[in-house]
């Protein structure tokens, strides 16, 4: 039967070959390590289990509010100033909140303005809204290059997405680079995303910003956030979005005929979370260890930038590849030969490149860059 071009036109994964090999590999009886995960190995914080579970018992288990739950809605909103409760939408994970934005915010043919490299889905979830992703290099540093986005800003530039710290590359951006987005933002009359999903993991002496700290800019900025990563929630799938003005109604409208409310019970795990996030110190201290011994590994195998926030390395590995070999198969060739997984740059818009997420623990990360080491 005949499929929509909406979805036979999606771009494959570049990640998708990884998975079946990675299994085949277990199968035959090699200990893979997996340096391509997108979550810090932390358990699950017990206050969040036992919020769930209580919640669970005690009844929460129906329908509730499209827009999340009363008491989880008001406690985020609290920590942006000039909002309300009816100001936040909680949604499934910060993937469906952005999803759910480009829907709300383009028409066919609009366009956005995307940093790469830049996380997996941004330019799928836009081409899904009948909008165009403009994808603008960053500077060798990862930092934005803010003159070659304002070039691309056009008739049909609906939004700018900034992600800090990023995935994959873990830039933390200065406040400057945000001053100069609202800048531009309000010179041609753009939205700003702002993707704060790693927002706690910065590392000293570095300290988590929020774009929403820019007064200038709270009129036009949506604000994205999750529980995934700052909560070792990723299968809760609990994120949620801030935003003044008519957009988060507009978005609740939206939810209501999508999924309606996220998961009632895990809203309740969520609101455990939200309070002081106590684990968060030791995390990152554990962190920022493994951040220093992965960088200094790579650079002894690849170029790569200091990361400053979120868990993830993107070496450059071009001086490594064979002639005609991109960084998709040099992470194939890396895992048959290594039993080490990465992710190729391709699938951040970035070839040449491979992202490494150290969370896994001193163990295996010494294991890993052992074994490639040897091998390359
Ligand atoms: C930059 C970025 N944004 C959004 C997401 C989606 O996160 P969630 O698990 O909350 O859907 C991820 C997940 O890895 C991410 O890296």
């Amino acid at each position: 039967m005949r499929l929509a071009q909406r979805v036979t036109g999606l771009d494959a994964s570049p990640t998708a070959a990884l998975i079946p090999l990675m299994r085949d590999l277990r199968e035959k009886g090699q200990d893979v390590i997996n340096l391509a995960i997108g979550e810090p190995a932390f358990a699950t914080p017990a206050p969040v289990l036992t919020a769930t579970v209580q919640a669970l018992q005690g009844g929460f288990t129906r329908y509730d509010a499209t827009g999340g739950v009363a008491a989880l809605r008001a406690k985020l909103a609290a920590a942006f100033e000039g909002l309300g409760a009816e100001n936040i939408v909680v949604t499934n994970g910060a993937k469906q909140a952005l999803f759910s934005i480009f829907q709300a915010i383009c028409d066919a043919g609009d366009e956005v303005i995307l940093p790469v490299p830049c996380w997996v889905s941004f330019a799928a979830q836009i081409r899904l809204a009948g909008a165009e992703p403009v994808s603008v290099p960053c500077r060798s540093d990862h930092q934005l290059d803010l003159a070659a986005i304002e070039r691309v800003i056009g008739p049909r530039t609906r939004a700018i997405i900034v992600n800090s710290p990023n995935n994959p590359t873990g830039a933390v951006y200065p406040r400057q680079t945000f001053q100069a987005l609202a800048a531009l933002a309000q010179a041609n009359d753009l939205w700003i995303i702002a993707d704060e999903a790693y927002r706690d993991f910065v590392y000293s002496p570095r300290k988590p910003f929020s774009a929403w700290s820019l007064s200038e800019l709270r009129d036009r900025l949506i604000v994205v956030r999750s529980f995934s990563k700052t909560a070792a929630m990723t299968g809760f799938r609990v994120g949620y979005l801030a935003a003044s003005g008519d957009l988060p109604r507009a978005l609740e409208g939206l939810q209501s005929h999508l999924c309606g409310n996220v998961c009632t019970f895990v809203q309740h795990g969520a609101l455990a979370a939200s309070e002081e996030l106590p684990w968060m110190k030791s995390w990152l201290a554990e962190l920022d260890d493994l951040r220093r011994f992965a960088l200094a590994q790579t650079r002894s195998l690849f170029e790569c930038t200091e990361p400053r926030g979120a868990f993830y390395l993107f070496p450059d590995v071009r001086r490594r590849l064979a002639p005609g070999q991109g960084s998709g198969d040099f992470a194939l060739d890396l895992l048959r030969q290594t039993g080490v997984a990465t992710v190729p740059g391709e699938a951040f818009g970035a070839p040449g490149h491979l992202r490494i997420c150290y969370a896994v623990g001193r163990e295996k990360l010494a294991d890993a860059f052992q074994r490639l080491r040897k091998s390359l």
